[in-house]
């Protein structure tokens, strides 16, 4: 069989892993992994995705030089990776002499065919900072439907997409300046020449899922290609143009260059020949991507291979977009979920195996519903699949298994004669139907073991043997189907392994039984999900910065508070509901923060609300969004409340405010101090605090 090289798309440097990014690495891992197990030469590729503005602007807003701030975030991505048992041959980075290398020898085969163009390209330009703007850097009011503060190239609100020229009121989302439009001339890269070689080879059989062949077919390449913009001018974080002074190569020309990149560097470490991955018929090259990034793997990418005359890739696998509880991720939902943050509740297992059991070949959006991922991992994997090995083993661990394989009515044959199917599962990308296989194998194993009751046999000194006999097949039956799940689950496979005392990690070895083995201790393979761990992982990946560092507290697992600006509502202004209907009179506000649920009144008097007065009040420097205020309750009682309204008052404005707190609200430790309570506010893009009338003293009970 031909050699594989895979890869997944580069991880931009500039943000931190999270579960949108882990479908795609948990999808090529797979991959990787049956094909491996296979025994098929195979590797698998990554690297981070360092250059451009993003980690230009990161790095001199941290004060740091930009190999600083990739260096770390390349680690902390491999980190991730390696919790989340992504394994690759090897991890490299856009910004590496290999890379620079690749790059020139691609210029200069595109020079050679003549193929590198100029033309003068007007952008806004900051002054201040002394930039040409991404589009991203720019904000202002949409040309088409006028609404206010929009990026520059769409707009969130109409959907329209336009030149940041067009947008009106423009400015520079890093200075707040009105940027100039000026002129630079660009290098492109025509790619029009190339279209009729794309038009065929898009439509390749298997190429890449018929969907997208198809999309390009009918809206790139029945027109002409426009040349692509691959220069920008200094001050650039990437690479400067070797014939170009003082342009750099856009991050997206060296991007995808940065996979053979890795490659050399995996070759050179290893003692390979770059050009048996790179210029070889005997090597496939599969590309997994997300449908956001098509265009340039399946038009650029192909042609620039081309023009430098290495392999084009046999296929480009195209995933959909990750929704969680049928929304977009959402952070003020807490569903935009750190892969670190996942880690810190969550077993990584459990969602391998939920994204493998929702991945087919097609491009569609997956949805990870956390009750079902609940519903599932404990119903197929703990309930299914490890059950088997806990029902069972304990009964072997001083006999061993079976010198000779028992008879068992044709199930471990029956279950070896499902490797192909899901083999070709795993090979075609269709991770939905292997684990389906898998667990209607699952559920006739137990069966079997319902059947037998080994736990009854076991009772009855006579029957030694066929307790024996029964447990050997429930255990075989078990470890066929964890070698079957072993690519997405390789952590369990390993850990069989240790209890069966054999190798896991060959497809072939699903097809012969174990027999006359020891058995080890049996020790736990996997915990049920804990639905509260899962609400904690939510709640934690809320705008956390400034709320408690930990889990416990309070406030853990509940929503904020409705209208309230303290510790639990620090994540953003004052969270709604109950106390919000006055701010505006049009009815606005009460459309966009319904009413909450009825509470009674029992529920109501629990909460002891107080008339306080701020006494002090003081920036939290290392905080964005609170305040640290003191108030008295009357007499001597004083508490310390941080306040998500930094955005909104001077702390020298707040002093000898009469201000609403709730007083009994059980004290919660945060990054910053221990909050004591929480002062009521109203509103929700901004904050207004409540005070009582004049009169009211501090300490009375509001009510
Ligand atoms: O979209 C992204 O996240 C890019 N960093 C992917 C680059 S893939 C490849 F071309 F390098
Ligand atoms: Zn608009």
């Amino acid at each position: 069989m031909r050699r594989l090289l895979i890869t997944s798309a580069l991880p931009y440097a500039n943000g931190h892993i999270h579960i949108g990014h882990l479908v795609e690495y948990t999808q090529t891992d797979i991959f990787a992994r049956y094909w491996r197990m296979t025994g098929r030469r195979c590797i698998y590729l990554c690297a981070d995705d360092t250059h451009g503005t993003a980690i230009m602007i990161r790095a001199r807003q941290e004060g740091r030089s930009e190999a600083e701030v990739i260096a770390d975030m390349s680690a902390a991505h491999q980190r991730d990776f390696a919790a989340f048992q992504i394994r690759f041959d090897h991890y490299g980075s856009t910004n590496s002499p290999a890379n620079r290398a690749l790059c020139e020898e691609f210029w200069a085969s595109l020079r050679e065919r003549g193929m590198v163009t100029t033309k003068d390209v007007t952008q806004l330009f900051d002054p201040k900072e002394g930039m040409f703007l991404a589009d991203r850097f720019v904000k202002g009011t949409c040309p088409k439907c006028a609404a206010p503060d929009q990026y520059g190239d769409s707009c969130d609100k109409c959907g329209a997409t336009y030149a940041a020229t067009d947008l009106v009121e423009p400015r520079s989302a890093l200075t707040g300046a009105r940027p100039e439009v000026r002129s630079a001339q660009h290098l492109m890269v025509a790619i029009e020449p190339e279209r009729p070689f794309l038009s065929t080879w898009t439509q390749g059989e298997g190429r890449m899922p018929k969907e997208i062949a198809n999309y390009l077919a009918g809206h790139f390449l029945s027109e002409p290609l426009r040349d692509w913009d691959v220069s920008r001018p200094a001050p650039y974080f990437g690479f400067e143009i070797p014939d170009a002074p003082g342009n750099y190569w856009y991050v997206w020309f060296d991007a995808p260059i940065g996979y053979m990149a890795a490659s050399k560097e995996w070759c050179d470490r290893e003692g390979e020949v770059f050009d048996d991955w790179w210029r070889s018929e005997e090597t496939e090259i599969v590309h997994v991507i997300g449908k956001d990034i098509v265009y340039f793997h399946t038009l650029f990418w192909p042609a620039m291979l081309k023009s430098a005359r290495f392999t084009l890739p046999s296929r480009v696998q195209v995933h959909g977009f990750l929704t969680v509880n049928g929304e977009k991720m959402s952070k003020s939902k807490g569903t935009f979920v750190l892969a670190s943050t996942y880690l810190k509740h969550l077993d990584p297992s459990y969602l391998r195996y939920y994204y493998a059991s929702k991945l087919s070949s097609k491009v569609d959006d997956i949805d990870l519903n956390l009750e079902e991922l609940v519903n599932k991992v404990n119903a197929e994997l703990v309930n299914k699949v490890v059950n088997l090995a806990s029902r069972s083993s304990r009964f072997v661990a001083q006999t061993g298994l079976s010198a000779a394989y028992p008879e068992d009515g044709g199930l471990f044959a029956a279950a070896a004669g499902e490797a192909e199917a899901i083999g070709a599962a795993y090979a075609g990308f269709d991770y939905a139907r292997a684990t389906r296989i898998i667990v209607s194998l699952a559920d006739r194993a137990n069966e079997y073991v319902d059947r037998m009751q080994p736990w009854a046999l076991a009772k009855q000194p006579d029957r030694k043997a066929e307790v024996q006999a029964v447990c050997t097949v429930a255990l075989n039956l078990f470890r066929q189907i964890v070698i079957y799940l072993a690519p997405v689950l390789p952590k369990l496979a390993d850990d069989v392994a240790r209890l069966l005392g054999c190798p896991m990690d060959r497809w072939e070895l699903a097809k012969t039984p174990l027999v006359g083995t020891k058995v080890a201790a049996y020790e736990h393979l996997m915990k049920r999900v804990d639905p509260a761990a899962v609400e904690k992982m939510i709640v934690e990946s809320r705008p956390v910065e400034e709320t408690a560092a930990g889990t416990g507290g309070a406030a853990a697992g509940a929503a904020a508070p409705a209208a309230i600006a303290g510790a639990a509502a620090a994540q953003g202004p004052a969270a709604s509901g109950g106390a919000a209907p006055a701010v505006e009179d049009d009815g606005a506000a009460l459309a966009k923060e319904p009413l909450a649920a009825e509470c009674s009144i029992d529920d109501f008097t629990k909460v002891d609300l107080r008339v306080a007065r701020i006494v002090a009040a003081e920036q939290v420097p290392e905080a964005k969004k609170l305040l640290k205020l003191t108030v008295s309750l009357g007499g001597d009682v004083r508490r310390t409340v941080f306040a998500g309204i930094k955005a909104y008052y001077k702390p020298e404005d707040l002093v000898g405010r009469l201000v609403i707190v709730c007083a009994n609200l059980a004290p919660r430790k945060m990054k910053f101090g221990v909050s004591e309570g929480m002062v009521l506010a109203a509103g929700d893009e901004t904050v207004h605090l409540l005070s009582p009338d004049s009169g009211a003293k501090p300490g009375m009970r509001v009510h």
